[in-house]
């Protein structure tokens, strides 16, 4: 079968890999038929992770139940579904929790947690920009849809990873009806954040970044917009909030945060909300923090390169502040989420700006990489409806 396959820092190349098969009697194989480019993929495309060459990427997938192990007792073939970027279990002490995103049984490494197709350090499997995907406990891990799932793919397949992770965002930093948020970044994530806020009835939210095309996309489902090219995030902030600031925020950028110029300072988002946020305010964490970055000391610094980031912690022990941090549980929100696109009251996909084949993934990457203009979010569809 064909696959994007990582050969080393900037290169995708799509080429044949063996077939996905059952390996485990309650796994399932699902021919994967929508399948997006995260900004988490981009921190392994430039080399910025420990994700091993000849791997296949991939963890925002959706698609068709082609075959299904002997153990397998909900899922059928034929069905569609959509799987969450966490693989787990479902019966070890985190899963029984709740905690998915850090399974005990799914991450080999007997002192971490926590598994994912085609992502560092989350275990050996294999991603979903493919024709086929292995899925373990395809039972648990599978969400099925309705029958609208073959038109209303770019909805559904945003549950898999962004919706839910933005979502969780606000569920860290505590959004209820009527507050005002700050987001940082206005990438898939951010604007996956900006809309959960909204769903969840935020009075005021503004989001932060300097693109404006993403600003822009923002803005379209009612986000303020702040450009940090020409304004200071906290001054916006505490002079539309009597000084205060805002009630809570999100960091939806992670360890590769930049000014506009592109230099790296793993610290500026944090440092940001710690100071955009009003005392006793709470922020959510998704963007993505490691504890070790192969290209950091070159780029930051030796600290940095050992995860060691130099944040405000001060002044947000001396405001009271709450952080919470890590991969989203998916599977915490996604059967909601999934009947809000079926209900009609939540569209994903309007942050989808391209859709392409697998063939096309190196090209998808370059674009997405630079943060082109007009490149929100790359979808790839490798059974050849592209
Ligand atoms: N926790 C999770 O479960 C989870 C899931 C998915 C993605 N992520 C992470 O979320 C982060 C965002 O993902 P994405 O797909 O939106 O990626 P992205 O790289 O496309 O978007 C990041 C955005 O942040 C902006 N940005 C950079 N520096 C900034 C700064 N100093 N201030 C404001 N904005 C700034 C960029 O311009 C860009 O628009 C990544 O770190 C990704 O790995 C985490
Ligand atoms: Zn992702
Ligand atoms: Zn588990």
């Amino acid at each position: 079968m064909k696959a994007a396959v990582y050969e080393g820092p900037r290169t995708v190349t799509v080429k044949d890999v063996p077939d996905a098969k059952i390996e485990h009697p309650c796994d399932i194989i699902v021919q994967i038929t929508t399948t997006n480019i995260c900004g988490s993929d981009l921190h392994m495309y430039e080399g910025r992770t420990s994700f091993e060459p000849g791997r296949t990427l991939g963890h925002e997938n959706l698609g068709k139940v082609v075959e299904v192990g002997s153990a397998v007792r909900k899922v059928k073939v034929g069905q569609y579904v959509v799987l969450p970027f966490n693989i787990a279990c479902g019966f070890c002490k985190q899963c029984e929790r709740g905690l998915t995103n850090y399974c005990l049984t799914m991450q080999p490494e007997p002192s971490a947690a926590g598994a994912a197709y085609g992502f560092a350090d989350m275990g050996p499997y294999q991603g979903g920009q493919a024709e086929y995907l292995r899925v373990p406990y395809g039972d648990f891990n599978a969400l099925r849809l309705g029958e609208d799932a073959e038109e209303r793919q770019l909805d559904y397949v945003m549950l898999a990873d962004i919706f839910p992770t933005g979502y969780h965002a606000t569920e860290m930093a505590g959004v209820k009806p009527g507050d005002q948020t700050v987001i940082f970044g206005a990438g898939p994530v951010g604007l996956m954040a900006a809309y959960s806020a909204v769903l969840r009835g935020a009075g005021r939210v503004w989001s932060v970044d300097f693109h404006s095309d993403r600003l822009r996309k923002a803005e379209e489902i009612g986000a303020i917009p702040i450009d940090i090219r020409e304004q200071d995030p906290s001054d916006v902030v505490k002079s539309a909030t009597l000084g205060l600031g805002a009630d809570n925020g999100c960091e939806c950028v992670g360890y590769q945060a930049h000014d506009p110029q592109g230099r790296e300072d793993a610290s500026m988002t944090m440092n940001g909300l710690i100071d955009c946020v009003r005392f006793t305010g709470a922020i959510g964490v998704v963007g993505v923090f490691v504890p070790e970055d192969p290209g950091g000391k070159d780029v930051q610094g030796e600290l940095e390169a050992q995860g060691k980031v130099p944040i405000d912690f001060g002044k947000l022990w001396f405001k009271g502040q709450r952080i919470g941090t890590g991969q989203a549980p998916v599977k915490r929100y996604n059967r909601m989420l999934r009947d809000l696109i079926a209900g009609g009251k939540a569209e994903p996909s309007w942050v989808v700006s391209h859709e392409l084949g697998l063939d096309e993934a190196p090209s998808g990457y370059e674009h997405f990489d630079r943060r082109d203009e007009g490149w929100t979010k790359v979808v790839l569809h490798p059974d050849g409806s592209r």
